[in-house]
């Protein structure tokens, strides 16, 4: 039976979302069926018509699948159950986007997002709209019950490549290079990229860490005879007394943001070293995606429009021991998945000599 899908992407960007967007409506185009693209996540549905159009297999043939960003856009503000309005008030708006949901007439609705996302975009459909399946991107990689979501591949081997760079003229200057990455709450992208860009020291916000640790492993890098030494800081990380490490935005909101400028002036102090912070930031989510993200991209989003003919909803795509399945929606966002402390690559990182700060 000929069937309507939706699409939307929701929250913060990230490599990989063309990718996923493109296996669906291939596959979707494969059974007959019709794709519809959602503008700007929810927000193309608190609009009075529907901000949305069809999306035909044909505008995939070239360069869309290889390129950062979603071309659906995407929002990561304005909860609809509790969005803020002009007047500074605070309004419901779920009934707004069940009947945009309604003048489209979706049989389903595909959502790819991270936690956030998961939780919002399921209580949509709870509370009326349309049955929904989930696709897991974020480049903090902390969604659970899935081993990898899109996006984190490109941002690790993004920073990763930023180490490669920093390592040559940190050495020419004999200087302590620190790369501040992305990751809210979670360090799987410091970990990750520390171990595959050779750094020194690895800070996580999962495990306490003290400056004098940091500096003693800076120094015996200096005492056996190299000139330079290389660190990675996750964003999330606080500063040893727990307080965390903020920057206000103009729209009030709280982002981390700084720990990297904090450590380089304490290193610095304790050590005698130069340091020098590179704070990374979106260039993280803005990249070309990698050949894995493109993969895992492409095999969430066939196995996301195969669930939706067997009918099976309120489930979320995941990878799970080289294998593509389906869990549930609500089990993955209860299961939000920090770095493990007994984690093989925090166990790796400290078999090669990596300072984790503890
Ligand atoms: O959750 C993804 C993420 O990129 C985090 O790693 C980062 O802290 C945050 O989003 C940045 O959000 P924004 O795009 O709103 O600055």
């Amino acid at each position: 039976m000929t069937k309507k899908i939706g699409i939307l992407t929701s929250g913060g960007d990230c490599a990989g979302l063309n990718a996923v967007i493109r296996a669906v409506v291939h596959s979707a185009h494969h059974k007959g069926w019709e794709t519809i693209g959602i503008l700007d996540g929810t927000a193309g549905l608190l609009k009075e018509e529907p901000d949305a159009r069809v999306l035909t297999p044909h505008e995939f043939d070239g360069t869309v699948m290889r390129m950062g960003g979603t071309i659906l856009g995407t929002t990561n503000k304005g909860d609809p159950f509790h969005f803020p309005m002009p007047d500074g008030t605070f309004k419901d708006r779920t009934d707004e986007i069940i009947a945009n949901y309604e003048k489209l007439g979706l049989d389903a609705v595909i959502g790819i997002g991270g936690d956030g996302s998961h939780a919002i975009l399921r209580k949509l459909a709870q509370a009326g709209g349309v049955p929904m399946v989930g696709i897991p991107k974020t480049i903090d990689n902390d969604i659970g019950e899935t081993e990898t979501s899109v996006g984190f591949d490109t941002a690790v081997s993004v920073a990763t490549e930023a180490l490669d760079r920093l390592q040559p003229t940190a050495a020419s200057h004999d200087r302590v290079m620190i790369l501040e990455v992305m990751g809210r709450d979670a360090g799987h992208i410091a970990l990750t990229t520390g171990i595959a860009g050779g750094a020194d020291v690895i800070l996580l916000p999962e495990l306490k860490y003290s400056l004098e640790k940091v500096a003693e492993k800076i120094q015996k890098v200096k005492e056996q005879g190299r000139n330079f030494a290389l660190v990675v800081v996750s964003e999330a990380v606080t500063k040893p007394d727990g307080e965390p490490v903020w920057v206000t935005h103009t729209d009030g909101q709280k982002r981390y943001g700084g720990i990297g400028n904090y450590l380089g002036e304490q290193i610095s102090q304790m050590t005698g070293s130069e340091a020098r912070v590179t704070v990374l930031g979106h260039v993280q989510r803005g990249a070309q995606p990698t050949y894995n993200d493109r993969l895992v991209a492409s095999t969430f989003g066939v196995k996301a429009v195969q669930l939706i003919e067997e009918g099976k909803f309120d489930r979320m795509v995941a990878w799970k021991n080289r294998e593509v399945v389906d869990v549930a929606i609500e089990d993955a966002i209860a299961a939000y998945q920090a770095v493990d402390p007994e984690d093989t690559l925090v166990k790796t990182a400290r078999g090669l000599g990596i300072s984790l700060g503890d």
